[in-house]
């Protein structure tokens, strides 16, 4: 929800770009520290979701650490305070460049998803004379029940290794003498709204740290990844996830020994509220059958509605600040206020948002019911703080989008 004084803000900034509401972010931050804390539980915060430096400052101050993939995000993590102690490095893909990279940062742990990596990073840390921590991640062939393109731990996604070959990684571990193992680190999806599916996860967590404890390798991390969903539908009424149900769940069904430590890699859950897509309408084209409202904004700053069929709410700031003052006004005059409510409903129009790509793909949503719209009218896109700002591109040599902050 944004107040008059920040729509009428929006009115004098150029659109496109990302709104950080920051006050959010920090709530949501500490709603999930102090639920985290209550079991003693580590979060290490899935930088892919949003890397912007003025998020990234806020979430280290609350002591979590960094899941990086990439070499480039290790380095963001480290350059922008995250302790090199609390940065964990996963990715299918690790170049040599990198590894070596995170090996000369004394990174805390290499989530390790083949075997082959595992001699690749043996290999690179020998020649540094140094034993990199690795921890194994296990596809626990959980189904997350989520959209399928966001599903990862099912048997044959490319992540991590399968159950049928973790004979082969305990011949790797004990062979390779520059390696020294910490833990098993899963991850079964991502926006994931059942809690359910993670008392599955336990179940196979249990299971498999028992099954390297009867081969003689020492658990010291559990690392059960990330994937916390968030309400997408109803931003305003449910803008912090349900972070005490959610470690709950774990503190309930994950058997943790004595001197084990447990880790989360939550992304979405803990920016995507505190974000939204700020655009104006270009165009509006009234068609015989459609109406297509084209914003300023498309595919290249938002990209999970065309890439995932992914629900984002949009709201036409502009007239909403109207309908609220009218709604008030209803609330003082009765009778006139009836016409006023009819009046809006004949407003109400159904409308095909879209961006201004050179791809028919560029849809917000389709058929959306919105008050009337005008050019030059203010929309925003909620719930655009994860998977937004960093999956922009310059498709079209569009400008680069810029952030604007609430304090
Ligand atoms: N850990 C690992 C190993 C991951 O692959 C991911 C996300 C996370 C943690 C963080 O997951 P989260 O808590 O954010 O759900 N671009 C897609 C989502 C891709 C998720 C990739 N992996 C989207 O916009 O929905």
């Amino acid at each position: 929800m944004f107040s008059p004084v920040t729509i009428s803000r929006f009115q004098n900034i150029e659109t496109p770009f990302y709104y950080y509401d920051l006050a959010l972010l920090n709530k949501t931050l500490q709603a999930c520290k102090t639920a985290a804390d209550r079991y003693g539980f580590h979060v290490h915060y899935a930088m892919k979701a949003n890397f912007n430096p003025k998020v990234l400052t806020a979430i280290q101050s609350y002591g979590f650490g960094a899941d990086c993939v990439s070499g480039n995000e290790v380095k963001a993590a480290i350059d922008n305070g995250f302790g090199q102690d609390k940065v964990v490095f996963a990715g299918v893909g690790k170049s040599d460049r990198e590894i070596n990279m995170a090996l000369d940062a004394d990174i805390f742990c290499f989530n390790v998803e083949s075997i082959q990596e595992l001699a690749v990073i043996n290999e690179l840390a020998k020649a540094k004379n140094k034993k990199a921590r690795v921890a194994i991640r296990i596809n626990p062939n959980v189904d997350a029940h989520t959209h399928h393109f966001i599903t990862t731990g099912l048997d044959e996604n490319k992540f991590g290794v399968n159950s049928w070959q973790l004979n082969d990684v305990v011949d790797a571990l004990r062979k390779y003498d520059n390696l020294q193992f910490v833990g098993i680190h899963f991850h079964i999806g991502s926006q994931i709204t059942d809690l359910e599916v993670y008392k599955s996860l336990c179940i196979r967590i249990n299971e498999m740290q028992d099954w390297f404890e009867d081969h003689g390798f020492k658990i010291t991390v559990l690392n059960t990844g990330g994937g916390l969903g968030v309400d997408y539908h109803n931003p305003d009424t449910n803008p912090i996830p349900d972070f005490e149900g959610y470690f709950k769940v774990f503190k309930d069904f994950l058997n943790v020994k004595p001197g084990q430590e447990v880790h989360f890699e939550l992304g979405r859950a803990l920016v995507a509220q505190a974000a939204s897509l700020v655009s104006r309408v270009l165009y509006v084209k009234n068609g015989q059958k459609k109406n297509f409202l084209v914003l300023d904004a498309g595919m290249t700053e938002l990209i999970r509605p065309m890439l995932y069929q992914a629900y984002m709410r949009i709201e036409n700031l502009s007239r909403e600040a109207e309908t609220g003052s009218q709604k008030s006004e209803v609330g003082s005059q009765t009778s006139e206020g009836q016409s006023h409510i009819s009046h809006l409903k004949s407003h109400i129009l159904k409308y095909d948002v879209v961006g201004p790509i050179c791809e028919s793909t560029d849809c917000f949503q389709k058929d959306v019911e919105l008050p009337e719209s005008f050019r030059g009218d203010i929309f925003a896109v909620r719930t655009a703080g994860a998977y937004g700002e960093v999956m922009a591109s310059r498709y079209n040599l569009r400008d680069a989008i810029g952030s604007v902050y609430s304090e």
